[in-house]
């Protein structure tokens, strides 16, 4: 990853809190963020059963209801505000945080790579 891509944003505030949760691709990774309220959050976009991206054929994250991140490989649902598994196969345990900030109304990773 080059500088460049390192430091470019994930993607607005305000789209990200219009969406509730967005997948975003950056190389080889790939990150889901939500909106909680105001909140921001990210997390690496690998379920922690097997370790598969969370979204569906059509690059949804969200379940039914809109309240929490589904796996479209198993089923298991995520709270949006810390990626906690509530119910599913890998209940108790949960998505990887990854840290981020926000300026300008734009959202980047705290770390190149999200570490
Ligand atoms: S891979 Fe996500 S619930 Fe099985």
């Amino acid at each position: 990853m080059n500088h460049d891509a390192a430091q470019s944003p994930l993607c607005g505030r305000d789209r990200l809190i219009a969406a509730t949760a967005l997948v975003v691709d950056r190389g080889r990774d790939s990150f889901i963020l939500t909106a909680n309220g105001a909140d921001v959050h990210a997390f690496r976009n690998a379920c922690p059963h097997q370790g598969t991206p969370l979204e569906n054929p059509l690059g949804q994250v969200l379940d039914a209801d809109g309240t929490h991140l589904v796996c479209s490989t198993h089923g298991a649902r995520f709270r949006l505000s810390d990626g906690y598994c509530v119910t599913g196969i890998c209940q108790g345990l949960s998505l990887r945080a990854v840290a981020t900030r926000v300026d300008g109304g734009q959202i980047y990773l705290a770390t190149p790579g999200g570490a």
